[in-house]
């Protein structure tokens, strides 16, 4: 008897139309097109703009995409599992929100909060479900709204984030999916990169918000350390214990933080650059968004049995990689 394996049978995707380019950002704070373009990577990215619009809008037209995509009924889904740092509220749960926009009224669903590793987390944990034969149908909506989250007084984190989310649909399958996946953690880079206001330490008062302490803070020098060493460390190791070499990656599917770590991901992988998924220049890091964007950018590229290592580093510090064998042709 064979294993079940947890295949991507779907993907979605969804960015706002705002572009916020480089130059847009120049007259905000003092940045330059040349700086951003050269540290980064980034040319330009998506902002929800409006009020009262969430994350959860963006998840559900993700999802929306791969459940038409597949052809299948929303009642047919049996988990939603959400992942985010920018929830719509601190309670309700966003999942569940999804979840009811969709018409998943046959659903269980939660959040699942791991930085901008949230999608291999989700990836990994929505798979649990599968392999073990408990649920059929895992729709994972992984995305953010970090302009609510951004000081665009501080150039030190204004130009690097975006707006965006993807999703992707999972199902048992006898031959392709998940074949292993790394997850790791270091509470200890808690130091380095937070919001330090609005939780349950320091709850919202005119002090947290005088002192702008609802927006993300980041010391970038040493995140850009851990995270070069770890996203290449944990990607070298998902390959050497599943015996493949860079020659037999079809796909490098790394988070999308700054192009540089992205560089020195590949190179550790022996990987050349026409192998790895990039979209930073158009988005920025979108948190939860980017892995699932960049199959959904990617996915006319993609064949059934491609080999993809994905990799990525986020706030926590977490980090982690997945090796999944892709189960389908494009149309
Ligand atoms: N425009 C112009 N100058 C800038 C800007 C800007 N937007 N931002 C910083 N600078 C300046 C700094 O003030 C500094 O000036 P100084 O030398 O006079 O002090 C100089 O540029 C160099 O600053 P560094 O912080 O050393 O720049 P660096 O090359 O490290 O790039 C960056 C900064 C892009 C943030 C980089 O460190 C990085 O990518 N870090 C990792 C990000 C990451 O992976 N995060 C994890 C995932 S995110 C999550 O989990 C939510």
């Amino acid at each position: 008897m064979h294993a079940l394996k947890s295949a991507i049978t779907a993907v979605g995707g969804y960015l706002p139309e705002y572009v916020m380019t480089n130059k847009i950002l120049e007259e905000m704070v003092d940045t330059s097109d040349e700086w951003i373009t050269t540290r980064t990577g980034i040319r330009e990215r998506r902002v929800l703009k409006g009020e009262g619009r969430g994350t959860s809008e963006m998840l559900v037209k993700a999802g929306e995409e791969a459940l038409q995509k597949r052809g299948i009924e929303a009642s047919e889904v049996d988990l939603v599992l959400a992942c985010s740092i920018t929830p719509d509220m601190v309670v309700a749960t966003t999942a569940a929100k999804v979840a009811d926009l969709l018409g998943c009224k046959n659903a269980a669903a939660f959040d699942l909060q791991a930085a901008c590793t949230g999608f291999i987390y989700g990836l990994t944990t929505g798979s649990q479900f599968i392999m073990s034969g408990m649920y059929k149908k895992v729709l994972i909506v992984a995305g953010d709204k970090m302009s609510s989250i951004l000081d665009y007084t501080d150039r030190t984190t204004c130009v690097i984030f975006g707006d965006g989310a993807g999703a992707v649909l999972l199902e048992p399958n006898e031959e392709y999916g998940l074949e292993d996946s790394i997850l790791r953690s270091d509470g200890k880079g808690r130091d380095y990169l937070y919001v330090k206001g609005g939780g349950s330490m320091y709850p919202p008062n005119e002090e947290t918000v005088a002192g702008r302490e609802h927006f993300v803070h980041q010391e970038g020098q040493p995140v850009f350390k851990f995270a070069v060493t770890n996203m290449a460390d944990v990607s070298g190791e998902i390959l050497e214990r599943n015996q493949l070499s860079g020659n037999d990656v079809s796909w490098l599917v790394p988070h999308q933080a700054n192009k540089r770590i992205i560089e020195a991901t590949a190179n550790r992988m022996d990987l050349s650059i026409d192998r790895v998924m990039i979209n930073i220049d158009r988005y920025g890091n979108t948190t939860n968004g980017t892995l699932p964007l960049c199959l959904w950018d990617y996915e006319k590229q993609l064949r059934k049995g491609d080999k993809l290592i994905f990799a990525a580093f986020g706030g926590g510090f977490t980090w982690g990689s997945a090796y999944l064998t892709w189960a389908y042709d494009p149309d």
